[in-house]
């Protein structure tokens, strides 16, 4: 890979001309498990979910995001021309699902800001798994766009979406979006996305919507209560997210990380809880369901879940890539280079070639960036250079 600091240009690597051990097109027909033939990295993890970003604006400034004093008037976003057409990134992400991706989650910045996305969304629900089987479509939004849009993703083919929301208080939620959004707003999106449908999966089940609300000791700390409450029994799953080191403008320290434990903790002691099995390999979130007086899980109470990535590392099982807006692939959420895809895409390579390419980025990847940091000083990743999570996408 090029030593280049460079977050945003990195040449196509080295690896372009290798040839894949799989060729993908041959084997796939006929072949009886095709998680034997799919491409594994250094790490023996496969490729199952793409995260791709569809554009590096926000209209909110979560200030462990995109903080205003960085994100201000002057900030230069990614012109049109570089962002990757619709048709590219379906193209794309085509070549993806033949390497054994089965979930694509659009993010930004603010995916609803992309004009027109449910036409992307109707392009990319036609996909299909090398099984045959429609992708897991989802997307994560701040909700200021989702009541008006809501009915038209789902109509496009979008099957659940995650929702950000870090508090219930208006006065805190309109602090930490820092552009003074009103937090029922939000709670009206949400509701609009359950009535469109967005809430349940193809069999009528809910949890297909998600409430993901990042932590910070001494900001929002005291809104998890409230919120647990909120959510349990309305079917939506309330995940916690600690908050995390990535990219380099936030100001990231340990001690503003509340750790998870803490939190289940806090929720258990007021609302028991039981620790649920995983749900799928390679999942972000440790489960935690509502228990009845028996102290079982009690389903129609619901579940939360909690996302250390601080810490309690889970980059052993870690399936996910990541497309940029403008095309680049991101091995890492902490990566600081990609790997140039729309050069293949525009330069007239053939899918076999990109496919082949992807593959073969995917056999070299030993990223396993929390992992490490788990062992370095507690603060030792602060400011260091990173693509921003507005840019690649969380
Ligand atoms: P589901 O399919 O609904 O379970 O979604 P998910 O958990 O895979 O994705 P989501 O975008 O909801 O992830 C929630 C949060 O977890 C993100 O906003 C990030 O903060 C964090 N996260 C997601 N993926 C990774 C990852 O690969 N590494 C790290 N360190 N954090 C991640
Ligand atoms: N730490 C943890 N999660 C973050 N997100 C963005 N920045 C951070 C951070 N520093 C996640 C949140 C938000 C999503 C868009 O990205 O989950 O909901
Ligand atoms: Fe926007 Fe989401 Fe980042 Fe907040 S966390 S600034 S809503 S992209
Ligand atoms: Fe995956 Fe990197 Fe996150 Fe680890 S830190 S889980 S390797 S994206």
């Amino acid at each position: 890979m090029s030593t280049s600091t460079t977050p945003r240009i990195v040449p196509l690597i080295d690896l372009r001309s290798a040839s894949l051990a799989m060729p993908s097109a041959t084997l796939k027909h006929g072949a009886r498990s095709m998680d034997s033939i799919l491409p594994t990295d250094l790490l023996g993890r496969p490729l199952r979910d793409l995260r791709i970003s569809v554009t590096d604006r926000c209209n909110f400034r979560c200030n462990y995001c995109m903080p205003k004093e960085v994100f201000d008037k002057d900030y230069t976003y990614l012109p049109h021309a570089s962002l990757l057409s619709f048709e590219e990134i379906t193209r794309t992400a085509r070549l993806f699902a033949g390497l054994g991706v089965r979930k694509i989650r659009l993010t930004g910045g603010e995916p609803l800001l992309r004009k027109n996305l449910e036409v992307l969304i109707e392009q990319l629900a036609q996909l299909r798994t090398v099984d045959g089987a429609p992708l897991d479509l989802t997307l994560t939004t701040n909700g200021s766009l989702l009541a008006r849009k809501a009915k038209a993703l789902k109509a496009a083919g979008l099957q659940r979406v995650t929702v950000s929301l870090d508090g219930l208080d208006d006065a805190v939620f309109r602090s930490m979006n820092d552009v003074d959004f009103p937090v029922a707003d939000v709670l009206a999106a949400i509701d609009a996305a359950l009535a469109a449908g967005l809430g349940v999966d193809a069999s009528g089940n809910a949890g297909g919507l998600k409430v993901n609300m990042v932590v910070k000791r001494g900001t929002n700390e005291q809104e998890i209560l409230p919120m647990a409450r909120h959510f349990k029994g309305t079917g939506i799953v309330l995940r916690f997210i600690e908050y995390m080191d990535v990219g380099a403008t936030n100001g990231w320290r340990m001690n503003e990380v509340l750790p998870s434990r803490d939190v289940v903790q806090l929720i258990h002691a007021d609302m028991p809880l039981v620790q649920l099995a995983s749900s799928a390999p390679g999942e972000t979130a440790e489960r935690w369901g509502f228990a009845n007086a028996s102290g079982r899980h009690d389903p129609a109470a619901g579940e939360i879940g909690v996302i250390s990535s601080v810490t309690q590392a889970f980059c052993h099982d870690c399936n996910r890539a990541r497309l940029s807006t403008e095309g680049k692939l991101y091995l890492c959420l902490f990566a600081s280079q990609g790997y140039d895809l729309r050069a293949l895409l525009r330069g007239g390579a053939s899918d076999a070639d990109i496919e082949s390419s992807i593959g073969d980025i995917w056999a070299g990847r030993n990223d396993r960036y929390s992992e490490l940091r788990s062992a370095m000083a507690p603060d030792a990743g602060a400011g260091t250079r990173r693509v921003e999570m507005s840019y690649i996408g969380g």
